[in-house]
């Protein structure tokens, strides 16, 4: 059996090959590239450039890989983006998704599980948010990861696969071990930036709102360690396997940061004080977003492990230290030479 990873090149893809990797399982990646980086993807991988919504690519891989499930990374996931370039991210995130689920549908991959995200809840009316709570993404990004909600909904009912969507908190830190890690470039991300802050590779770090109706007036996150969030893909995807039901699970520890408590754990792990402005808000954010993960450790049994903020800020300053000046990754696990993974290019 081998799993169909897309996006596999890009943060949160680079990590879940790694995990799947250990666990024994084929891995086959599908991403274009355009954000991703090719020396992130595992040597032991197969590695194929091309869009998911490109149904020749996806046809290809599926007639010559025994692919029993599927796990969807490949999307844009930058929230102010979303909002200037709605269309982009409706061709991107929905239209493409669409494709690919058609065209995996139609060979007979019978499991999904999905990168869905918090931003399809809109502002939460108090304190943490559950997976029941109604929908209303205040984004375009928040809306085209919903409406593919939406199709996987109506793709299990319609008999098509099982699926499990994860909705995504803020997903931050890297690898422990420093096989991979945040480089994407010009990422937004605020625990990204505020490291590369630390290292005096931008001037400053913005602070977008300082007027939220929060503790101390910023934006508060719930930040989940990419590696507890990698386990949770594992654990969906043993669920699809034994046969369990379709859902959707929050992925967050049920813990609130701040911007300035970030700035904070920053300053402590780097040793330094960083240099902020305040900014004013930042389009399509909301003041609070943090999740209740009760279902994801009751029905999959998830348990986190780096439940830590000053975890998690470690492992990303760390990896940022090992990337170049302008992003390029140098040394993704020091002192070894990476083999970039074997490039498949299907004819389409
Ligand atoms: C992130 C994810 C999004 C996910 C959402 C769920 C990314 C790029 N986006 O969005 O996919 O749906 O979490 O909650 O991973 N901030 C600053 N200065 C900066 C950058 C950010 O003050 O330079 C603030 C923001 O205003 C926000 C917080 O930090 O309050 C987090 O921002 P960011 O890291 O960009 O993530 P989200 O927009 O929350």
């Amino acid at each position: 059996m081998t799993v169909l990873v897309t996006g596999g090149a890009g943060y949160i893809g680079s990590h879940m090959c790694l995990a799947l990797l250990e666990q024994g399982e084929d891995v086959v990646v599908l991403d274009n590239l355009s954000t991703g980086l090719r020396e992130l993807v595992p040597s032991e991988c197969v590695f194929v450039k091309g869009c998911v919504g490109d149904e020749h690519v996806v046809r290809g891989i599926l007639a010559r890989h025994d692919i029993d499930a599927v796990i969807h990374f490949a999307g844009a996931t930058v929230v102010p983006e979303s909002v200037e370039r709605p269309f982009f991210y409706y061709r991107n995130n929905t239209a493409a998704t669409r494709n690919f689920l058609e065209t995996v549908s139609d060979h007979g991959v019978g499991r999904v599980v999905f990168s869905s995200t918090a931003a399809v809840y809109g502002t939460p009316e108090s304190g943490t948010v559950a997976e029941t709570a109604p929908t209303a993404p205040a984004s375009p990004y928040g809306r085209s990861k919903l409406m593919t909600e939406w199709m996987l909904e109506d793709g299990a009912r319609a008999g098509a696969f099982r699926y499990v969507a994860l909705r995504y908190f803020n997903v931050a830190g890297a690898d422990p071990e420093g096989r991979t890690g945040q480089s994407t470039p010009r990422a937004t991300h605020l625990i990204k930036l505020a490291c590369q802050a630390a290292l005096g590779r931008v001037p400053h770090l913005g602070i977008f709102g300082t007027d939220y109706p929060t503790p101390d007036g910023t934006g508060v996150r719930d930040y989940i360690h990419v590696s507890d969030l990698v386990v949770a893909h594992l654990l969906a995807l043993r669920h699809l396997r034994r046969g369990g039901e379709s859902g959707v699970f929050n992925c967050g520890y049920g813990t609130g940061y701040s911007v300035r408590e970030i700035v904070a754990a920053v300053e402590r792990a780097a040793d330094c004080r960083l240099a902020v402005r305040e900014m004013p808000r930042r389009p399509g954010d909301l003041a609070s977003v943090v999740a209740d993960p009760g279902r994801l450790k009751a029905r999959l049994g998830w348990t986190p492990r780096f439940d830590d903020i000053d975890a998690i800020v470690g492992s990303a300053l760390a990896w940022e230290r090992g990337l170049a000046l302008d992003g390029t990754v140098l040394s993704p696990l020091v002192g070894r030479p990476r083999t970039p993974a074997l490039q498949i290019n299907y004819p389409t």
